[in-house]
């Protein structure tokens, strides 16, 4: 068998253990770390996340393929860049304002988005942001169970989506493609799948359904526009 990628989990709090956890019961090699010094989560580690090595940032990631981000948005500007220049970068971070402050840029758009920007050098894919922790864990299933959820996937880089397909699959979920990483606001808070668990055909059912409905609202929106500028034409001519 292949061997399978490394990953390293930045963020040891809610869903860092978990997606930790899921990827060593999956059979990748793992390493995780927050903040600070490893030791301050060697117990931690040894408890929950058995065969998890604690490391420093810096460490885990340079030995990774994979980096996973689970580590709270408002914290990401502490990141340096360049530690992640040649990676793939899962963004399983979500724009949260009553924990993040309210960013005006996040507000307007994309978090994954903001986040490729300004990591320039790194693959980044959206992925793992979209189900709560307990349920991500809970809710794993392997391949065929009926009630196997899905997991959507935004990203402009075939390859790295196509491995974070990859460990979405082992880690027991449907990866669903959606497209570039702006796609990836179907993903975030407020979106049509934020915070489920869906089956596959729920959750593309879901997605269209959004997609369909800003479409209408973007043809009402230059309707609107389209008439307001011919009453203005009219009356310039009254
Ligand atoms: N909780 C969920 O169910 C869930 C589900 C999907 C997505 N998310 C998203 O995942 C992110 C994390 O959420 P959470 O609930 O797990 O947060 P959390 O419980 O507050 O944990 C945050 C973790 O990030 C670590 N951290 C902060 N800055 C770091 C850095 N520069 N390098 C490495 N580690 C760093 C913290 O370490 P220290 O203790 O050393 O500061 C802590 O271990 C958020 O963006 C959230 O929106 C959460």
């Amino acid at each position: 068998m292949a061997e399978l990628s490394k990953i390293a989990v930045l963020g040891a709090g809610h869903l860092g253990p978990v997606i930790a956890r899921l990827a060593i019961k999956a059979g990748y090699p793992v390493t995780i770390a927050a903040s600070g010094d490893p030791e301050d989560i060697a117990l931690i580690t040894e408890l929950m996340i058995p065969r998890a090595q604690p490391r420093w940032a810096a460490g885990a990631v340079a030995d990774a393929d994979i980096v996973v981000l689970a580590i709270p948005l408002h914290r990401f500007p502490d990141l340096d860049p360049g530690l992640l220049s040649g990676k793939l970068v899962i963004d399983a971070m979500n724009y949260w304002p009553a924990s993040d402050g309210v960013v005006q840029a996040f507000e307007d758009g994309g978090s994954s988005e903001i986040v490729s920007r300004r990591l320039a050098g790194s693959a980044v894919v959206k992925a793992l942001n979209h189900i709560g922790y307990h349920e991500l864990e809970d809710r794993a299933r392997p391949a065929g169970a009926p009630d196997r959820g899905a997991v959507g996937i935004a990203g402009d880089d075939p390859v790295a989506v196509a491995a974070t397909a990859a460990l979405a699959d082992r880690i027991g979920y449907h990866p669903v493609r959606l497209g570039g990483l702006r796609a990836g606001r179907a993903l975030q808070p407020g979106g049509p799948v934020f915070g489920l668990v869906l089956t596959r055909p729920e959750f593309e059912r879901a997605v269209r359904e959004e997609a369909k409905q800003a479409v209408r609202e973007e043809i009402l929106r230059e309707q609107a526009m389209g008439e307001k500028a011919l009453r203005e034409e009219a009356r310039s001519l009254s």
